[in-house]
């Protein structure tokens, strides 16, 4: 199975969306592998966001993502990166589709609700950025039978 890294937003804390939003994921039939609430810092950001430096909303996407703490979650399933960036729909909320957690939940492309890994790669890097091995936990789901089909998983 594959693991991605979701970061529940500011936006989503502040507005007692948490609940919610992991909900989502769970209904989906992800299993949620790792889950903390952390402060993120100017350092932690600079390296997530690296590649978006240069560009002039950055120090505002900063302070956005520090503006309460988040709740970082390792996130497992099939196929889980795209099941998990479908889900979340796109970067913009006002274009995300209904249905999508930022469609359903969020006006804007900065307090978008979610960050999701955008590539299976990505997901191992990002993964490894806010979470140390023995976080992330290889536990059964009652359910999973009934998730997937037979050598579907
Ligand atoms: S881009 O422009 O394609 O490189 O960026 P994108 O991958 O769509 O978005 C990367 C993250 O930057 C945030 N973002 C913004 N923040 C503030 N202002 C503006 N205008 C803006 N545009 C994009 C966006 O929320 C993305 O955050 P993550 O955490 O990656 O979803």
């Amino acid at each position: 199975m594959e693991q991605t890294l979701v970061i529940l937003k500011p936006s989503t804390v502040i507005r007692g969306l948490m609940g919610e939003v992991i909900n989502r994921f769970e209904k989906k039939g992800l299993i949620i592998a790792g889950m903390k609430m952390i402060q993120l810092t100017d350092d932690i950001l600079a390296e997530h966001y690296f590649h978006l430096v240069d560009r002039p909303f950055f120090p505002s996407l900063k302070r956005s993502m520090m503006a309460s703490p988040v709740v970082v979650m390792c996130v497992r399933g099939v196929e889980a990166v795209s099941v998990v960036r479908a889900m979340t729909g796109a970067t913009n909320s006002r274009v995300a589709a209904p249905g999508t957690i930022r469609g359903d939940y969020s006006m804007s492309g900065q307090q978008n609700i979610v960050h999701a890994s955008d590539s299976v790669e990505n997901a191992e890097i990002e993964l490894k950025r806010f979470f140390r091995d023995d976080e992330i936990f290889d536990y059964k789901p009652a359910t999973i039978d009934a998730l997937y089909g037979e050598g579907e998983c």
